[in-house]
């Protein structure tokens, strides 16, 4: 497709190992990147003659749309089936322990599969001319529900013990791993691959760009405040057109406990307020000072940081790229403007917080992998103000202008960027209904934002941007940037679809009029795939709907603008996350997170994917693809 002819255009033909590579990832990897530089600038002239032929020839998808469900079971379409590829405990590496619930420990769980699988890439192997049959998966391990991983617990905080809680920062974090499709469409794990890896709460991470270093991130145990032990709460992301990982630290404020109130430096102690710090949600902090903010006032400043991780080189660090700010990042998504800046999109997920958008200050350059690795250190952090009149801003987080001074506790950049939210406050952003996901459309360019949910927001607090007071539902934003350019720092934006049922009146859904749709409830991940379709994921309709959790294909252009029909229905309790097509578009991983949220080992909601007496639910990566091979969702 268009992308692989911009890589050959502008790849050389000579070179270094890096050179090379960079020519591997633009022409087999980096597709959806490509793409949406390429035809970025499409936004604003979309018309019907401008829409791929592929894509008029298809009315809407060929598959019936399944039903919403509450079995326990993993439903798909009619002609589709499912293999699980990897579930949490199952080792990553050679000669690691299978998994026993009865004999976990940190160090057995380090080297194996973590839990709460969210976040998936799949990333094609360098040099390999399976693009689609073989890569890596890149997958984050959001957070624990030691309820259904230790069946002896009385559920407790109190009663949490040291290697309970050692077992869970081990299953934190994130796993790189090989895996391969076999002819018949199944996917397994390939443990004996040089690239598989795993990084826990525990693995080193370095801090770089503006803030690295900064004062308020020197801790006792690094006084340098460049390096960091562990990734937590690792949310949504992004893949780079340079071919790696980006990774939101998402509630990082819930593992930290002990009050804030003996700490002396009164900017720190407003942080801490601003970031709701203090929960102490697991217990950590009986057994790490570092998780005690009595102990170590710093550490919680040194997460909620978007992370960059390099999977094709098995001993590279992962970094915290500081100049994307400081919050509860749900997503990371990347985008090459049509002049070659990279342009990252990410929300801060909490009622009434914001949404962000960082342009790099130098271009891609697709002859020099090694000059890529360091483009999300240098550049400008915008946020977002929707006005009444469908136009919005993206207003800049720099040091020394409008508000960002010394008068208001700012002395540098890295004290904007640590201290990101109250930058956006001072400036008048939007504040929005729980920013999740964010996605760029591979064809027109737009960008997609889903509000997942805002049941707090009262009448008097609506604006255009987040409408609907009580917000139960959520809705996705479309956006367009000014000139279908990405840097623009003006946009107009629209309601592309407001969730809920579309034929009951109280909820005041929009579908773009249509009413025969799969309603939905609480989106949260998206992703497009080859035919610029969305895929759009959901996490609360057990609440709003009585009903599993499930994954939605939704048309974004032509007749069946906003249509939704359901392709999977998850299980009990599971929230279904990180949907990533393969680049051939036959297969669709899925990953099925916190299966029987809610329940306990002793009468677990779901018994998934084991079905086996005496085993909790185990949080999996799910290959989704189609009997006959064909394209998934056609
Ligand atoms: Fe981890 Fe905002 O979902
Ligand atoms: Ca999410
Ligand atoms: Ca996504
Ligand atoms: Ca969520």
């Amino acid at each position: 497709m268009g992308g692989e002819s911009v890589a050959g255009d502008e790849s050389p033909s000579n070179g270094s190992r890096n050179e090379v590579f960079a020519q591997v990832l633009q022409s087999r990897m980096s597709r959806r990147a490509l793409l949406q530089g390429s035809l970025a600038g499409l936004a604003l002239a979309y018309t019907d003659s401008l829409v791929p032929a592929q894509a008029k020839d298809r009315a809407s998808p060929r598959f019936v749309a399944l039903k919403p469900s509450i079995e326990d079971k993993l439903l798909v379409p009619d002609g589709y089936t499912h293999n699980i590829v990897i579930r949490w405990g199952d080792p990553v590496m050679p000669d690691v322990p299978e998994f026993d619930l009865e004999a976990q420990a940190s160090g057995t769980q380090a080297l194996q599969f973590g839990y709460n699988c969210d976040f998936i890439a799949f990333m094609p192997l360098p040099g390999s001319l399976e693009t689609s049959s073989r890569g890596l998966l890149v997958v984050n391990h959001e957070f624990t529900n030691a309820e259904l991983m230790f069946p002896a617990w009385d559920g407790r905080r109190e009663s949490k013990t040291r290697a309970m809680v050692d077992i869970e920062l081990a299953a934190h974090g994130m796993t790189v791993m090989e895996v391969e499709r076999e002819t018949t469409g199944r996917w397994h794990a390939v443990r004996t691959s040089p690239y598989n890896r795993r990084f826990t709460g525990e693995t080193p991470l370095r801090l770089s760009g503006p803030a690295a270093g900064h004062r308020w991130l020197r801790t006792a145990d690094d006084p340098t405040g460049t390096l960091v032990r562990g990734t937590l709460s690792n949310c949504a992301g992004g893949i780079t057109p340079w071919g790696t990982v980006l990774s939101a630290e998402e509630n990082f404020q819930a593992y930290f406990g002990g009050s804030p109130a003996g700490i002396k430096d009164a900017q720190v102690k407003a942080m801490y307020r601003r970031y709701g710090v203090g929960a102490d949600r697991y217990g950590w902090s009986r057994y790490h000072a570092r998780f005690d903010v009595r102990k170590e006032p710093h550490e919680s400043l040194r997460f909620g940081w978007v992370v960059e991780l390099d999977p094709y080189e098995a001993r590279s660090l992962p970094l915290k790229r500081t100049a994307l700010g400081r919050m509860r990042h749900e997503a990371a998504t990347v985008v090459l403007s049509r002049r070659g800046y990279a342009v990252v999109y990410t929300g801060d997920d909490e009622r009434f917080e914001y949404i962000y958008k960082f342009v790099s200050a130098r271009r891609y350059n697709p002859a020099n992998r090694a000059a890529n690795l360091s483009l999300l250190d240098t550049g400008t952090l915008y946020v977002a103000r929707f006005r009444a009149d469908g136009s919005g801003e993206w207003l800049p987080l720099v040091f020394g202008q409008g508000p960002l001074v010394p008068a208001n506790g700012f002395t540098s950049q890295a004290c904007v960027l640590i201290n990101t939210r109250h930058a956006a406050d001072l400036l008048g952003a939007t504040k929005m209904d729980s920013p999740e996901d964010i996605e760029t459309h591979p064809q027109t360019g737009k960008v997609y934002a889903v509000m997942t949910h805002n049941t707090r927001r009262t009448p008097e607090q609506v604006d255009p941007a987040n409408p609907r007071p009580h917000n139960r539902h959520g809705h996705i934003i479309e956006i367009i940037e000014e000139a279908g350019e990405h840097t623009a720092t003006r946009f107009r934006w629209d309601i592309f679809i407001a969730c809920g049922d579309p034929n009951n009146p109280h909820d005041r859904a929009y579908y773009q009029g249509h009413r025969d749709v799969s309603w939905f409830s609480c989106p949260d991940n998206l992703v497009f795939d080859d035919r610029g379709r969305m895929w759009v994921t959901t996490d609360g309709q057990p609440s709003t709907m009585q009903k599993n959790d499930a994954l939605y294909v939704v048309e974004t252009e032509g007749p069946h603008r906003g249509k939704a029909r359901m392709f999977l229905s998850g299980l009990p309790g599971a929230e279904l996350s990180g949907p990533e097509p393969t680049p051939d578009n036959r297969t669709f991983f899925v990953a099925i997170q916190h299966p029987g949220l809610g329940s306990n080992c002793a009468n677990p909601s779901s018994r998934f994917p084991d079905y086996r007496v005496g085993i909790p639910p185990r949080p999996s990566i799910v290959a989704v693809y189609r009997q006959d091979g064909g394209k998934v969702g056609d």
